[in-house]
């Protein structure tokens, strides 16, 4: 393993290194300080030793390149790409851009399923990043937590693609010259594990993978490097709604609609997912709010004759997360694809409007104003009746 190289405390060219963020394959991100504009930075530094390599210096001037392409609310933006002398007098490349002040993906998860509904918010603003990628003929090839990343604790979130590293423009290039394949196995499609053209399908597939990994906890495929590969090649797609009942006692079912929109980004032929990352995450967001109709009643809620007690929101999120509790049960995915349907997803059921119902508490209870009116005329009416025929007789 190579020796993790820290220029925190450092300087930089005109950036004076803080502390260190983040750490990846070929590189070390730091909080940093434009001393020239005065702004806080995220620098991201190649590992020497690669520095020296061509072909990574060419990879990571791509990425500069790839990155300031695409111009996005939800693509980090990018400041300056240039080499600079390090303390030891050997010239580093970098990558200067915006700081996000927050968390990537994978610590927000942290083992633990996200909350259906900020998930799915999380993702609505990937999935128009990732469009917007594909639009300028760009393909991702390394979407996943770790490079999604997201500010705004305690008020509304914002997300950045970001991670640009693998990106390119053709149909080769996602490996090393050697042949190995760069990124992350637990996220990647098969075409980009065999070595096969890749696409923007290529990054839906990962998406979905973040889909279910956000819902979940945990990625679709464990194991050692191989078991993983081997999992995406098979293409036996566990059913979500299964791994997170067995990680979340309790959790309501994400729904079969859910499960099978998953099994569909998730496929091994490229053209039976689905069309765009938006397409994805907006059929999530159909079949999730069908599994559990949000609607909040106006009125007070008629009961339930039977069934289980109806959900109103997402799982509650675990404050104390088990990352291993979905391995010890595991998930099967012979069930998934082949077993019966799961059941239907919970209905709020209709009680009937019986009288006894009416009257009991509640603003719209009891009989109303008018018709007590027209009772007592209707008594009074009767008594002066009554007396004056008895007053006749
Ligand atoms: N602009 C940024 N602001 C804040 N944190 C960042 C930023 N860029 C990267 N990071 C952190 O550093 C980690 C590694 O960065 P990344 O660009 O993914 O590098 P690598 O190519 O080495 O994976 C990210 O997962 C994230 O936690
Ligand atoms: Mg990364």
């Amino acid at each position: 393993m190579r020796p993790e190289e820290d220029l925190s405390g450092s300087s930089l060219g005109r950036f004076r290194v803080e502390t260190v963020i983040g750490r990846g394959g070929m590189s070390t991100v730091y909080r940093a300080t434009d001393t020239r504009l005065d702004r806080r930075v995220a620098l991201k530094v190649i590992d020497p030793a690669l520095a020296r390599d061509d072909e990574f210096r060419t990879r990571f001037l791509d990425e500069a390149r790839n990155t300031s392409a695409v111009d996005h609310p939800h693509v980090v933006p990018l400041y300056d790409v240039d080499r600079a002398a390090g303390p030891d007098g050997e010239e580093r490349l970098y990558i200067a851009m915006r700081y996000v002040d927050g968390r990537d993906l994978a610590m927000l998860i942290g083992g633990r399923p996200l909350a259906p509904e900020r998930a799915l918010r999380l993702l609505d603003q990937v999935a128009d990043a990732l469009d917007a990628v594909h639009a300028h003929g760009l393909v991702h090839l390394d979407v996943k937590p770790a490079n999604v990343l997201v500010e705004g604790r305690g008020g509304p979130e914002h997300t950045y693609l970001a991670d640009f590293g693998l990106t390119h423009r053709g149909a080769t290039g996602h490996r090393t010259h050697a042949g190995d394949f760069l990124g992350s196995p637990t996220y990647a499609a098969p075409e980009h594990l065999r070595g096969e053209p890749v696409d923007a399908r290529t990054d839906i597939y990962s998406l979905g993978c973040v889909l279910f990994t956000c819902l979940t906890g945990r990625a679709p495929y464990r194991g050692s490097v191989t078991e993983v590969i081997d999992a995406h090649l098979a293409g036996k797609v566990p059913a979500a709604t299964a791994v997170l009942g067995a990680a979340v006692t309790g959790a309501p079912p994400l729904g079969r609609d859910v499960d099978d929109l998953i099994r569909r980004a998730l496929a091994t032929d490229p053209s039976s997912r689905p069309s765009s990352a938006r397409e994805l995450v907006g059929s999530a967001r159909a079949a999730l709010t069908r599994r559990t109709p949000a609607a909040r009643p106006a009125a007070p809620p008629p009961r339930p004759r039977e069934g289980p007690p109806i959900p109103r929101e997402g799982p509650p999120i675990p404050r104390e997360g088990n990352p291993r509790a979905g391995r010890a049960t595991g998930s099967s995915p012979r069930a998934a694809r082949t077993g019966p349907p799961a059941a239907a997803p919970p209905q709020r059921v209709q009680a009937p409007t019986a009288p006894s119902d009416l009257g009991a508490f509640g603003p719209g209870a009891g009989p109303s104003r008018p018709a007590v009116a027209l009772v007592v005329a209707g008594a009074v009416v009767v008594v002066l009746v009554v007396v004056l025929v008895l007053t006749l007789t």
